[in-house]
Order: C-alpha cells, then sequence, then structure tokens
C-alpha cells in the first residue's frame, strides 16, 4: 500500500540542508514510517545556486524569497535550516500558516526571540520540532536508557566539552555565507549558542533542569573585518565559553566550548559519574559508548567499550548487521523517523520547540553569568 505524502519545505541549502535532505530521502527506506517525505520545494536567496541544490537533491521546484514557499498551499512541513537570525521570522510565519515546523538550533538567537518562537506554534497547534540531532546518536540513545533504567544510581557530575579550532586565526574575516557564525547580530552569541547549546541539550535530556549555572568567557580576537563590507568591526561573539552549574536533581555540572582548542575540529565528549555506575560519550567515536560499573565482580570491574551496532541497541535493527557502524548522517534520518512516526501518532518525540527554549534559557544565563561574574538562576520554560 502506498504511504501518505508529506511534503517538505526546506529552508536553507548549506550544511544542515543537506544533511536534512539527505534525512528525508533515506528514512522512508530503512525505517517502517506512515508518510513519505517528498521533497516539494528547496528555498535560497540566489536561483542559480538554489537551482543547482533542487537539481542534485531532487526537490521538484525552487523559490528565492522562503514567504512564498510559506505561504503555498502543497507545503505541509516547513524546514528552517538557515542562519540563526532567519529562524523566528520564518518559524512564527510557518506556524500561522498552519504548517508543521522543524527548525535548527539554536531556535532563537536568545531566548526572548524562542519564547516567541515557541508561542507562535503553540497558538497554532503545529507539530514542531529543533534538530538536535546528538540525542538520537544511537551510543547517546543507550546512554539515556541505561540512565532511565537506574543503572547509575544517583547522579554526581555531569561533564561536557565541545571543543573545536578553526577561527584562531585573526585574518579570518567575520560575516557573509561562509562565516555568519562569527557576526553577532547573525548568530546571536558565539560558542554558547552554536557549541555550548548541544551539550546543554544533552543534558538537559539526560540529566534534567538546571537550577543555576557560573561562567567565564573570552573573545580573543577583538575585532575582524567583514567579509562583505571590508569595514573593520568589533566582535561581538564569545570565543570560548565555560560555565559550571548546579542541576535540580543535585548533580555538579562543567560545561566547556571553544574554538580555540588548536588541534581539534568537533570533540563533543561528555562524561555522567553516578553512585554506581559512570559512562562517557565522544563525537569522534560516536558508536561507542564506554561504561564503568561498580557493582562488577571486582577482579573483572572496568571501563566497557560497548560497540553500539547490535539489534537490542536503539536505532540499530534498522541499519546492517551487528558489527557494522553507522555515522553522523544517520542521526538526522533516525529524527525524521521518528518525527514521521510521532505525527501519526499525535504525539511528536522531543526536542520540541519548548524544549529549544529551556536550552536557550541555559545559554543566555551562562552569557548572563560571564558579564556579571555571578551565579544565574536558570527560568524554566
Ligand atoms: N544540528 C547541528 O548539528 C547543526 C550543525 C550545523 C549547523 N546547524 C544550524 O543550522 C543552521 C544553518 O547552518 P548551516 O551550517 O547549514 O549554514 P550554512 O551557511 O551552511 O547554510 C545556510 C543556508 O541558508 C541560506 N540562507 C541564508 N539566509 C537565507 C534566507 N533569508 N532565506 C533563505 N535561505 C537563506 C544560505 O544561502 C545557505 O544555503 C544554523 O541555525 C546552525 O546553527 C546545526
Amino acid at each position: 500500500m502506498s504511504k501518505a505524502r508529506l511534503n517538505i519545505g526546506l529552508v536553507g541549502h548549506g550544511f544542515m540542508g543537506r544533511a536534512h535532505s539527505n534525512a528525508y530521502r533515506k528514512a522512508a527506506n530503512f525505517f517502517d514510517v506512515p508518510y513519505e517525505p517528498v521533497l516539494k520545494a528547496v528555498c535560497g536567496r540566489n536561483r542559480r545556486r538554489v537551482e543547482a541544490f533542487q537539481q542534485t537533491w531532487g526537490y521538484e521546484s525552487a523559490e528565492t524569497d522562503w514567504r512564498k514557499l510559506v505561504e503555498r498551499r502543497d507545503i505541509n512541513v516547513v524546514d528552517v535550516a538557515s542562519p540563526n537570525d532567519t529562524h523566528a521570522e520564518i518559524a512564527i510565519a510557518a506556524a500561522q500558516s498552519g504548517k508543521a515546523v522543524l527548525c535548527e538550533k539554536p531556535l532563537g538567537r536568545n531566548a526572548a526571540e524562542s519564547k516567541a518562537i515557541v508561542e507562535a506554534v503553540e497558538k497554532a497547534g503545529v507539530p514542531n520540532m529543533v534538530w538536535y540531532n546528538y540525542r538520537r546518536v544511537p551510543a547517546v540513545a543507550l546512554a539515556k536508557e541505561l540512565i532511565s533504567e537506574g543503572r547509575l544510581g544517583r547522579i554526581f557530575h555531569y561533564r561536557a566539552k565541545f571543543l573545536q579550532d578553526w577561527t584562531i586565526s585573526k585574518d579570518l574575516p567575520q560575516g557573509g555565507e561562509a562565516l555568519w557564525r562569527l557576526e553577532v547580530q547573525v548568530a546571536g552569541n558565539g560558542v554558547a549558542g552554536d557549541l555550548l547549546a548541544h551539550c546543554v541539550d544533552t543534558a538537559l535530556w539526560l540529566n534534567g533542569s538546571f537550577d543555576s549555572v557560573i561562567a567565564v568567557s573570552d573573545t580573543f580576537i577583538k575585532e575582524r573585518r567583514h567579509s562583505l563590507t571590508g569595514e573593520v568591526r568589533k566582535v561581538g561573539i564569545d570565543d570560548a565559553t565555560a560555565f559550571l552549574a548546579r542541576f535540580v536533581n543535585g548533580s555538579l555540572g562543567n560545561f566547556e566550548a571553544t574554538r580555540y582548542a588548536r588541534g581539534h575540529k568537533a570533540l563533543y565528549t561528555f562524561e555522567i559519574n553516578g553512585e554506581e555506575a559512570s559512562i562517557i560519550w565522544d563525537l569522534h567515536d560516536l558508536h561507542r559508548l564506554q561504561y564503568f560499573d561498580h557493582r562488577d565482580e571486582s577482579k573483572l570491574r572496568g571501563w566497557r567499550s560497548i560497540h553500539v551496532t547490535d539489534s537490542d541497541h536503539p536505532y540499530m535493527k534498522h541499519w546492517w548487521v551487528p558489527g557494522l557502524q553507522i555515522g553522523y548522517e544517520h542521526t538526522f534520518v533516525h529524527q525524521v523517523a521518528d518525527f514521521l512516526c510521532g505525527l501519526a501518532e499525535g504525539s511528536i518525540p522531543g526536542p520540541s520547540f519548548r524544549d529549544g527554549l529551556a536550552t536557550d534559557y541555559v545559554t543566555d544565563a551562562v552569557l548572563d553569568s560571564a558579564r556579571s561574574g555571578i551565579w544565574q538562576k536558570v527560568p524554566t520554560p
């Protein structure tokens, strides 16, 4: 029997536009999903480039104004995969026109912007999801299972870092097509929303709400040339931000993100220490979960390196045979598959836009604390 068709309208055809398009194409092949995603329209500002993308990925049509895409009656889902300064306007318009909305992270450039987006989707009653894709790495989903089963016992510590090194050169300009992440008006902030936000979303999912935070932050390169205007401007983003946290469950958190860790390209790691057991995960080895269980017989006790490829492991029975691992792009396929199943069941799995707002409350509090030098309470959405 043919599946119901769900027409996707994608805004933005860069890094995430490719990751999402690949996921829409694969989800119904590997997962038993109730809908078949149809690549109906892609939007970008440059006609030649968006049409080239349309050809490569097999979209039925191309638009150069996101407003036209949002208004189209043949679009069911608007997927916002454009830079951060566009999220609120597009997501709110899509909600108002009754579309389901998927939005890249961070949801807004700050919590106030995210709150407006949440209000719009909740008022319209439309399905919504933020692309915090690391929740859907099988090893991270396995960590969630182990924690939910109570295997770690009381949690004492949550430690996470996300390290890169691509902005160290003072000659790197800010702004424009590839460098919008360095321009504060477009990105909202620096590593807080770009990198820490991933760590925070995973932590909220695995370890629950934050109570309060205290942070340090710096902008190492104070001025950069703008790539479009050539004008030398003050840099407004945080280059490196670290913070300590108290979680509501009583555990202590320790987080760091930087684009100045020479040698590291995308080192996202987290470690959770409980009374009975501990977990470590590393994006560079994403198909493994390190697990230590103090209840093991003492002469055999040690860190296990679980190769998360068994059919008992989250998502893995849909892929190859045990022992064969999957990668980064599969996290997006999992997210699409979960979204499609949730849509049919009338219950969309997280992270919802409200979950995205929760993350932005934490990163806002972190940046406030870095400015004030004092502990900041984290509001709950
Ligand atoms: N989930 C993740 O792990 C992850 C990874 C990377 C980026 N992101 C997020 O995804 C979003 C996009 O990042 P990216 O790396 O794909 O950026 P990118 O620069 O590679 O691509 C952005 C795309 O948006 C288009 N665009 C810009 N303004 C537009 C407008 N007004 N209308 C239509 N199209 C427009 C650009 O032409 C480009 O195609 C950001 O919010 C970013 O934070 C998330």
